[in-house]
């Protein structure tokens, strides 16, 4: 019998590709009509394509960055394994997967507010827990990472990656960050992957370090892993994987 797949989904919603798409066929059968269509006509459709592009070099079947960029996460943890782990914006839990098996004897919740822009929901992360085996040993909850639905000083261990610069409930992005530290234990480990080097969302490295350390946490480091080699030069787009980086440490 055929083994049955995980469904992480793709970082690229597959809207991207279809509105540019039909928009610029619109304007494409438009431009038969008037030929002051041919040039939305030709950017609508190179947008779409750039999207085919960058979905194939995400996708599990091909290229497999978005699990190559999920290893820089866990590969950055520096953290013995037992206690409590949360993924702030799991997905589909692709990460949260990853540290149950490299963490048997940690207990894992994967949180996401699931919103309707992505094709993200709490069903496809169990059912990818049960494919994996690692269901009893995680929970999924609903929530911002804004505004978490945790106690303070609740976890050993907090992840989080591609996640905060898409917090669309507060205007500064760093809440997210400064209310995941709120949740770790003093002298447990975080590991963050985002796209801070996008300075008009997180300001300069220097600057967000300075901050971080502002709000108690006794090591902080930040290393930029848009620089890693695997990483093609076409998702390199500031919004896309061109400036992505790890904030990690300890409280
Ligand atoms: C690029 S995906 C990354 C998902 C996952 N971390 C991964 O590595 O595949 C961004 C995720 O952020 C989540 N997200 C967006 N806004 C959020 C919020 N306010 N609170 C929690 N999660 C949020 C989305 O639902 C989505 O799952």
């Amino acid at each position: 019998m055929k083994k049955q797949q995980e469904n992480f989904s793709n970082w690229v919603p597959g809207k991207m590709i279809i509105i540019p798409g039909i928009l610029g066929l619109i304007c494409l059968a438009l431009g038969f009509i008037h030929w002051g269509f041919w040039i939305p006509a030709i950017l609508f459709l190179l947008i779409s394509g750039y999207f085919i592009i960058a979905w194939i070099i995400f996708s599990s079947r091909f290229g497999n960055l978005q699990d190559k960029i999920q290893e820089l996460v866990v590969s950055h943890i520096d953290w013995k394994g037992n206690g409590k782990v949360l993924d702030i914006g799991c997905g589909n839990a692709p990460l949260t997967i990853k540290l149950a098996k490299k963490y048997p004897e940690a207990e894992i919740i994967g949180m996401d507010y699931w919103g309707k822009n992505w094709d993200y929901s709490m069903q496809f992360c169990t059912a990818n827990a049960e494919i994996a085996g690692v269901e009893k040993q995680i929970s999924f909850k609903q929530g911002s990472a804004s505004r978490l639905p945790f106690e303070d000083a609740s976890f050993d261990l907090v992840v989080s990656n591609l996640v905060f610069h898409e917090v669309q409930d507060v205007k500064d992005k760093r809440v997210s960050i400064q209310e995941a530290l709120r949740v770790l234990k003093p002298g447990g480990v975080f590991v963050f992957q985002d796209l801070f080097l996008l300075t008009p969302y997180y300001g300069t490295p220097e600057a967000l370090l300075n901050t971080i350390r502002q709000w108690g946490v006794s090591e902080v480091e930040f290393i930029r892993t848009c620089n890693e080699p695997f990483i093609p030069k076409l998702v390199k787009l500031p919004f896309m994987v061109g400036t992505l980086a790890i904030i990690r440490g300890v409280k």
